[in-house]
């Protein structure tokens, strides 16, 4: 059989908790797919499956249906001991709290360490060195977790998310207790990660701002639709309206920032900010005319 060039697939995955008498459907049908390599972000509301997918990923919890492989694997035939081996060999994962894998009176490289002596792994020192490195802690080894900044312990969390050479990299929210500065930075680490070391990344986030400088956002609604976000054109639009009066440049800076939502059936929803800018008026017969040029879509307001 042919390698797969995804890292994850999900088809009509369905998640169901039961707890006592209620039953919770967190995820109803989720399609997905994300290429071995890729870098890629999960947005949605809270509530709306995020880390119940992450769960299911990372092997943490079992779909209730439908499908989802990994690596080619499908996870639903996956026995206690399948799970065990794939949760040790295939898969890292990073929390938005840390505490759940640090130990605070212990120093970065004893924290690296850690997970590796309970495995028996050979070598943990130079291992452990070479991983604070690849997050960029080098001047950082000595120093004990609870001396450490919140962006400093996350990174040491990366680190040891990577001591298996986990194919995929999960991370569920890692960036929710930072400041924006620090956030971008562990962005940057996990970037880092995906292209020097070709480790497929998954990160769910809710911050959008952080989204926007991901190259492939997925967003989740009700456990259901994974529709791609683009972010594209701002600049043409832009240029379209030059002179306008649209509340000139802030208003640009604004709309650069935009980002859009595409639906499986090619809805667009387009910002209400455009639509006014443009003068369009939704729920009128011909709103706004279309032009395909040089793998750009142009948006215009309709001629009479
Ligand atoms: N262990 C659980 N038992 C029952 N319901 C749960 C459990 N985990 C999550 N849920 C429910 O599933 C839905 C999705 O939750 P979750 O995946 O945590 O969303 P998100 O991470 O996007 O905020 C929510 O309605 C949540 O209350
Ligand atoms: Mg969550």
């Amino acid at each position: 059989m042919a390698e797969s060039e995804y890292a994850i697939e999900c088809e009509n995955l369905v998640k169901i908790y039961k707890t006592d008498q209620i039953e919770v459907v967190a995820l109803q049908g989720l399609d997905l797919q994300v290429k071995k390599g890729e870098l890629v972000a999960i947005v949605g509301t809270s509530g709306s499956g995020k880390s119940t997918l992450l769960n299911m990923l990372g092997g943490l919890d079992k779909p209730s249906a439908g499908s989802l492989t990994v690596n080619g694997r499908n996870l639903l035939k996956f026995t206690e001991e399948d799970y065990m081996i794939y949760k040790r060999n295939t898969v890292g994962f990073v929390w938005q709290n840390n505490a759940r894998n640090l130990v605070p009176y212990l120093t970065a490289v004893q924290n690296v360490e850690l997970p590796m002596l309970l495995q028996g792994q050979k070598e943990r020192r130079e291992r452990a060195l070479e991983l604070l490195d690849a997050v960029g802690l080098s001047n950082r080894i000595n120093s004990r977790l609870d001396q450490m900044s919140g962006g400093e312990q996350q990174r040491v969390a990366i680190a040891i998310s990577l001591a298996n050479n986990p194919a995929i990299l999960l991370a569920d929210e890692p960036t929710g207790s930072v400041d924006t500065k620090t956030s971008d930075q562990l962005l940057g680490v996990f970037k880092d990660i995906n292209q020097k070391r070709g480790v497929t990344v998954v990160i769910v986030t809710h911050d959008l701002r952080l989204a926007k400088k991901i190259d492939r956002v997925i967003s989740i609604r009700d456990g259901r639709t994974s529709s791609e976000i683009i972010k594209k054109s701002h600049a043409e639009i832009m240029s379209e309206t030059k002179g306008w009066d649209t509340g000139e440049e802030e208003a640009a800076e604004e709309f650069s920032e935009e980002l859009v939502v595409l639906d499986r059936t090619g809805r667009l929803q387009l910002p209400k900010d455009y639509l006014e800018a443009l003068d369009i008026k939704g729920g009128s017969k011909v709103k706004a005319d279309l032009d395909l040029e040089n793998e750009r879509i142009y948006i215009h307001k309709a001629q009479q």
